[in-house]
């Protein structure tokens, strides 16, 4: 039995008159005993206007109420920090960590038993884990779910893949003023995360694989009945695990539960930055994401769903294809089936629930894969000497291995005054190359990584270039783009030391990038880089904090006071 309302009472000596001013102020809201008496499941609500991937969290919430109520606990909701890819300013994963602290402590601070987080935009539901992974209390998550597709001159469309290649058609012109803007309100149909395999699918996925969500809840389009059934049982399972204290996300995240979450990654052709936050998540339970680890489950697990950006559907058709309890059915040799599930059981039991649909063919099986090796690489070398990522599943295979001239841009505000420039100098050989655009540099790692293809290339019909940036890139896009160069340029890494002229050879089949530049010039180039000071965006407040203690991405960009140290060796 969960002690509800008891819970974290503040005791100055009479915990009795502690109670019963609790109950005095929370009877305001018309609450009976009988009610208060009960173990309470929080809910936390990230509706904000500012937020249209979560449209449907209050019906959703108002579902989980239920599924709470009809098995005899009590429901509270609470606000927190929401964040939305486009109205985060500087960038989202800037406020990740200040919405992972904040729903952390808001758990902490007030009486529940259990919890469910609500939240899918991006950085969201990584915020939402590392904080319950943190307090370690019993937690349900419920995605709020992918949009439905749109459709435009018989095409189907999905924010944001088509975002991005219908903007490039615009800018190359051969899409004009007036059905880019017809085209700009149907890309987003409806409420709910991006339908492709972005961010926010593939955490959702990962989620559920790794048994913190009810099956099929990375996958019931955001819209569909069925999502609001699944937070009713979402609800009625948090309040068992209220009342029975467990399992408790440190029961649930453990390393098996982190390498399928890693399998489930790699065969879903999910996004980088998923790496990002799952190294996160696994840095708050004192797991730990190896990069080289990944790097290997990439080389044995094939990419078996056919989504954008590296397939040709959407986040509805691999639900209705089955969604995650079948692909894991797929990848059961991969799969560690043990690893248990909120939902009660093992993935075993998930499995054995799912369903088959005949003639589907958006979940491949491993013989008929889409891509017979994983969606991402690590790669190291002299430009990376603690990793850098590739999603090669959806990158241009002849530029996998090339050597080509760097053409580099400082900054952000160097990129956008000189990409478009007809004088610039560059060659569709050319390899572009974007540096302080890491964790401390733009700040906030911004999604900067799909560096937009020079203007006069692009009219000469170029549709891909390598890139190298220390930035992430959004989970929607493609191309032959190198990610996460660490350490990053703003702390002294080697891409601050990169000039334009220099030649850079990528070689994804050997895991390799490199400045091919002698040792001796370099170091040269490195005793003049000047002094790194604090800038002047972070001479205060949330922005200090930040900047002072961020990791770089194979730590996973969380504060370095908020890791969970692993227990001693013994
Ligand atoms: Fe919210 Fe893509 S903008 S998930
Ligand atoms: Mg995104």
């Amino acid at each position: 039995m969960g002690r509800g309302l008891r819970k974290g009472l503040t005791n100055y000596g009479d915990a009795g008159f502690s109670l019963f001013l609790r109950k005095a102020f929370i009877k305001a809201m018309g609450y009976s005993d009988d009610a208060l008496d009960r173990p309470i499941v929080g809910i936390t609500n990230t509706y904000s206007d500012y937020n249209p991937c979560h449209g449907n969290v209050p019906a959703l919430i108002e579902a989980a109420k239920r599924g709470v109520m009809l098995a005899g606990a009590m429901p509270m909701a609470f606000p927190t920090i929401s964040i939305h890819e486009s109205f985060a300013h500087p960038t989202s994963m800037f406020l990740r960590n200040l919405m992972a602290m904040d729903t952390e402590e808001m758990i902490r601070a007030q009486p529940m038993d259990a919890v469910i987080v609500i939240g899918g935009c991006d950085k969201t539901l990584p915020a939402q884990i590392m904080a319950a992974a943190s307090v370690d209390l019993p937690t349900v998550v419920i995605p709020v779910g992918p949009m439905v597709v749109g459709h435009h001159k018989g095409e189907v469309l999905g924010a944001c893949t088509d975002c991005r290649r219908l903007w490039g058609a615009h800018r190359a012109g051969t899409i004009d003023e007036a059905e880019i803007e017809t085209i700009n309100g149907r890309l987003a149909p409806s409420v709910g995360t991006c339908m492709v395999m972005g961010t926010a699918s593939t955490m959702a996925c990962m989620i559920e694989a790794m048994g913190l969500s009810l099956p099929m809840s990375a996958t019931i389009p955001a819209p569909h009945a069925e999502r609001i059934r699944l937070a009713e049982a979402s609800g009625r399972r948090a309040a068992e695990l209220a009342v029975a204290g467990g399992p408790r996300p440190s029961e649930i995240m453990t390393p098996r539960a982190f390498r399928n979450a890693q399998v489930v990654m790699q065969a879903i052709g999910g996004s980088t930055n998923g790496l990002i936050h799952l190294t996160a998540m696994a840095n708050r339970v004192a797991a730990r994401v190896d990069l080289d680890a990944f790097d290997a489950v990439g080389r044995e697990v094939p990419v078996l769903v056919d989504l954008k950006p590296s397939g040709d559907h959407y986040m509805e058709h691999f639900h209705h294809a089955g969604g995650v309890p079948k692909l894991l059915r797929e990848l059961a040799d991969l799969i560690d089936l043990d690893a248990p599930s909120v939902a009660g059981g093992t993935l075993r039991d998930v499995v054995a629930g799912a369903e088959e649909v005949p003639g589907q063919t958006v979940i491949r099986s491993p013989d008929h894969p889409i891509k017979p090796i994983g969606a991402m690489a690590v790669l190291r070398g002299n430009l990376a000497p603690r990793g850098a990522v590739i999603k090669h599943s959806a990158a241009t295979p002849g530029l996998l291995s090339h050597t080509g001239r760097a053409v580099v841009f400082d900054s952000l505000a160097d990129l956008a005054a000189r990409v478009d420039d007809p004088d610039l100098d560059v060659a569709a050989d050319d390899v572009l190359v974007l540096r302080n655009a890491g964790p401390k540099g733009a700040p906030g790692m911004p999604e900067a990584g799909y560096l937009p293809i020079p203007k006069k290339l692009a009219r000469q019909g170029v549709k891909d270039m390598v890139r190298v940036s220390d930035a992430r890139m959004s989970g929607t896009a493609f191309g032959t783009i190198v990610l996460h160069v660490t350490p990053e340029s703003a702390v002294g890494g080697p891409l601050a030391l990169v000039r334009t002229g220099d030649r850079i050879r990528l070689d994804v089949p050997a895991r390799r990038i490199d400045l091919l530049v002698e040792e001796d010039e370099l170091a040269a180039r490195a005793a003049a880089l000047p002094e790194a000071a604090r800038p002047d965006w972070a001479a205060r407040g949330y922005a200090r904090l930040f900047h002072d203690t961020v990791t770089q991405a194979d730590e996973g960009c969380d504060f370095d006071f908020m890791l969970r140290e692993p227990p001693p060796a013994a």
